[in-house]
């Protein structure tokens, strides 16, 4: 977006112009890049019988990878974030000390494969809402990255199940709660495959650098082609 952008402003200003503008863009598309990406997996949430154990999850992932990246688990406790823990990474294979503000909660990733994972012990009803992993690397010049990750808290599991399935039963007939089904699986299919591309392109457009433009933009688009097939 940003290099197409620019590079329908330059003509005008004329050849010698262009490669500057063409460089320029190409800084400017670096700044841009989501290097750093936070992910909770693809099940964003987890429903839980009270007083039981849970993990929440969090992994981060980088392009340029990380230098002093800074993380925290916050809590939304009704409306006001909680800091839940935080900790600065100083490498990928460093051990973080990580400080704890919230009882019953244990540091399990141990920044093992990028896990920023935690444990919640004994979890009580208070416990359930959304937490926010949050990641910044200074590295890119300090953006900020988070995921949420939703706990539910529920006293039997079957419990909830059910009125689920007759709400959407009640709700909606059985063919159109079908239809919705796969109106859902094709949407989120599509929603996958985009994010797929759009990150095959961070990851090259990073790779690629500033001396090579053309090779830069060419080799996003050939490859963000067959990316879809793999999956
Ligand atoms: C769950 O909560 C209920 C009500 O607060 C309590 O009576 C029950 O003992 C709790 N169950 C567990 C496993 O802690
Ligand atoms: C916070 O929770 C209390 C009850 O626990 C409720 O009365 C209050 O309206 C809530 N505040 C917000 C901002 O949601
Ligand atoms: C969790 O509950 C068990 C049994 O009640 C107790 O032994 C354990 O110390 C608790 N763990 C934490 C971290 O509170
Ligand atoms: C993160 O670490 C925890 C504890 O070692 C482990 O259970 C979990 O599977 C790990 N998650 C990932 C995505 O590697
Ligand atoms: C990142 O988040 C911090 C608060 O954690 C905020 O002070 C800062 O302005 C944010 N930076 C950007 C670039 O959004």
């Amino acid at each position: 977006m940003e290099v197409q952008w620019v590079g329908v402003e330059v003509p005008r200003l004329g050849p010698p112009h262009r490669a500057v503008g063409l460089i320029f863009s190409m800084l400017l598309g670096l700044w841009s890049v989501q290097a750093l990406e936070m992910s909770v997996g693809k099940i964003p949430f987890l429903q839980a019988v009270n007083g039981s154990t849970v993990m929440l999850p969090c992994t981060y992932a980088s392009c340029i990878g990380i230098e002093d990246l800074y993380f925290n688990w916050q809590f939304n406790d009704n409306g006001t974030m909680q800091k839940v823990c935080d900790s600065v990474i100083a490498s990928e294979t460093a051990v973080p000390h990580v400080n704890i503000y919230r009882e019953r909660v244990e540091f399990v990733g141990k920044n093992q494969n990028n896990n920023v994972s935690i444990l919640l012990w004994n979890i009580t009803f208070e416990d359930g809402g959304q937490y926010t992993c949050f990641g910044r690397n200074p590295k890119e010049k300090g953006r900020n990255h988070s995921t949420i990750f939703t706990l539910i808290v529920v006293d039997e599991l079957r419990v909830v199940d059910n009125t689920l399935t007759i709400l959407i039963a009640s709700a909606v007939g059985g063919g159109i709660a079908a239809l919705m089904g796969f109106m859902l699986l094709k949407n989120f299919t599509l929603y996958v495959l985009a994010r797929l591309e759009e990150k095959n392109k961070e990851c090259l457009v990073t790779s690629s650098g500033i001396d090579n433009t053309e090779n830069g933009l060419s080799g996003s688009k050939a490859d963000s082609k067959p990316t879809p097939k793999k999956k």
